[in-house]
């Protein structure tokens, strides 16, 4: 027993020097030691980390840093197979042309780090067109690099505190504008060819033209970003899958010139040839202003095929329409399997909106006699207000646009003061106008156009679960 007593006395004071001389050490780390330790969501933490101050980078928001961002992302690089590594943008104004990213990295912005685009063109390397589109989409040639860019890459993360990315966009739009852009404007964050994307927790704005844009990837997780464009800037498009597969797009918020999110999947006959779809896509708890677009797009390039996009708890504003379908003859592939349920909407021209004449073709190369199967189109519980047309169901001649269903949807009109009264009820414009679709709706308001055949009917919505839902986040610290 004297023994253990001596132990427990000898192991107690072992314990207090411990105890003083951690106390002692902590005296002399600068107080906001504590402060600075950050927990964040993650599907993966990493091992290493390095701040991007370590690599010459200033944020005075004049001395730009693309050198330091590329030499920390490739000196950090070395750390892909030995637990991954993440980059921490402090607070300031990190000035940056486009810069590439790693496989199993993050880039973590801290709350009051901005990065801002450079807006000298030498900073923006030429990327060869995208195969499924067969030219840049504004200019023939090529187009310029976004300005955070990864290919062929595997679990890669951008988030952070609501840290923000500045596009400082409006030198691109003024030059698209006056047609002074021999390649294609830069998209803010493109990621190609890749597998486990997170970006999140950002503030995204101004980009010189879309936003987010992961292409030909899979396993895609989009969330908490707030997204913010002018209202009537053009093709400042928010999140744009785009012959990707598995995303789950939840809790955004997106104020935009052009669509909220767009699914594409590229374009005539490279689309078709390229043959890559979108699909297994879930947005959820979006809230969208685009007074000149859609909340939600599906195309207009849609040549690889639009598949298996669930969409639900949406609120849009001051929207044009809410879930767009644009497509035309020489698209060729398909838009089904494509379910809605809980749309809340506020002042809007169009609530459904389906186009079979969208026209654009990458050239005159495509072959008119292809076209589009849409098909398999489900919307329900919708309450709209102040809507001037209620839908606009447009098909395409001999290639009608099939299996529509509509059901549980209230739509109030915008009256104008002095809209005619007869019989009692103010005279709104033509609340549907339906050519070339067929399908059914069930209790909604105002009566819908004679091609969707009244019948008691919940619109279906799917009670899986598609495997990204499965993903859980992991709670890191730095
Ligand atoms: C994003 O922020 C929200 C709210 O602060 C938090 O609940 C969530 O875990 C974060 N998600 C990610 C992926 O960082
Ligand atoms: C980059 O990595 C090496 C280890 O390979 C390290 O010694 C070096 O200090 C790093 N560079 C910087 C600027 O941190
Ligand atoms: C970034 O990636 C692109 C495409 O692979 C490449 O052309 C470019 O040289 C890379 N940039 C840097 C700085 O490594
Ligand atoms: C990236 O992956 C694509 C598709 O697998 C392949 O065609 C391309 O050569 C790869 N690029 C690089 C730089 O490895
Ligand atoms: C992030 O910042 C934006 C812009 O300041 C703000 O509107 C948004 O509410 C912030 N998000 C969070 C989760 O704090
Ligand atoms: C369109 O796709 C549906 C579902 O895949 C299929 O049943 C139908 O035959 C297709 N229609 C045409 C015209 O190819
Ligand atoms: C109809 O839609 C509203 C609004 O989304 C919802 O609250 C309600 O539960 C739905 N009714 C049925 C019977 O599904
Ligand atoms: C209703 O919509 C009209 C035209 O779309 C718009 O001018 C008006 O401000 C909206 N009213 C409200 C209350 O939002
Ligand atoms: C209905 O839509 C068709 C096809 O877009 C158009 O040609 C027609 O003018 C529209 N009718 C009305 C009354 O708006």
């Amino acid at each position: 027993m004297k023994t253990l007593t001596f132990q427990n006395s000898y192991i107690i004071g072992v314990i207090s020097a411990i105890l003083i001389f951690g106390s002692l050490v902590e005296c002399r780390v600068p107080s906001s030691y504590n402060l600075n330790k950050v927990d964040y969501t993650a599907i993966n933490c990493r091992k290493h980390s390095a701040l991007l101050t370590d690599f010459g980078a200033v944020g005075d928001g004049k001395t730009l840093n693309t050198k330091a961002f590329n030499s920390a992302i490739t000196n950090l690089s070395q750390y892909a197979n030995d637990g991954g590594a993440l980059l921490i943008v402090p607070p300031g104004k990190w000035l940056t042309g486009s810069f590439n990213l790693t496989s199993h990295f993050t880039l973590f912005l801290q709350k009051g780090a901005v990065i801002l685009a450079s807006q000298n063109e030498a900073d923006w390397p030429q990327l060869p067109v995208l195969p499924s589109y067969g030219r840049g989409r504004e200019a023939p040639d090529g187009r310029f690099s976004s300005l955070i860019f990864g290919t062929n890459l595997t679990d890669v993360i951008i988030t952070g505190n609501n840290g923000t990315i500045d596009g400082q966009g409006s030198y691109w739009w003024d030059k698209f504008k006056q047609g002074q852009l021999k390649l294609t404007r830069p998209y803010l964050i493109e990621i190609m060819y890749s597998d486990q994307i997170q970006i999140s927790n950002l503030t995204l704005v101004n980009s010189p033209s879309w936003f987010v844009h992961p292409i030909y990837s899979s396993n895609i997780i989009i969330n908490g970003l707030t997204i913010l464009a002018p209202l009537y800037v053009p093709n400042t498009d928010g999140i744009n899958p785009d012959s990707s597969t598995n995303v789950r797009i939840e809790d955004n918020y997106i104020e935009s010139g052009d669509d909220c999110i767009a699914i594409k999947s590229g374009w005539d006959e490279y689309g078709i040839k390229f043959g890559k779809p979108s699909q297994q896509i879930i947005i959820r708890r979006l809230t969208c202003i685009s007074p000149k677009s859609a909340m939600i797009a599906l195309g207009s390039e849609m040549s690889g095929g639009i598949q298996d996009v669930r969409a639900e708890d949406l609120t849009a504003i001051n929207t044009e329409s809410a879930i767009r379908i644009k497509s035309a003859v020489g698209r060729g592939a398909f838009v089904k399997d494509i379910f809605v349920k809980g749309m809340n909407l506020n002042t809007m021209k169009y609530v459904f909106w389906m186009t079979g004449s969208y026209g654009e073709h990458p050239d005159n190369k495509f072959d008119p006699k292809t076209l589009p199967n849409i098909t398999g189109i489900n919307y329900r519980d919708v309450i709209a207000k102040n809507v001037t047309i209620a839908g606009k169901l447009e098909g395409i001649a001999n290639d009608p646009f099939t299996g529509i269903c509509i059901s549980n949807a209230t739509i109030e009109m915008f009256v104008k003061k002095n809209a005619i009264v007869e019989n009692g009820v103010h005279k709104v414009k033509l609340p549907w106008n339906c050519t070339d679709i067929s399908g059914v709706t069930s209790n909604v308001h105002p009566q819908p156009c004679a091609l969707l055949q009244e019948k008691k009917v919940d619109c279906p919505y799917p009670t899986d679960k598609l495997p990204i839902e499965n993903v859980q986040f992991k709670t890191c610290s730095i």
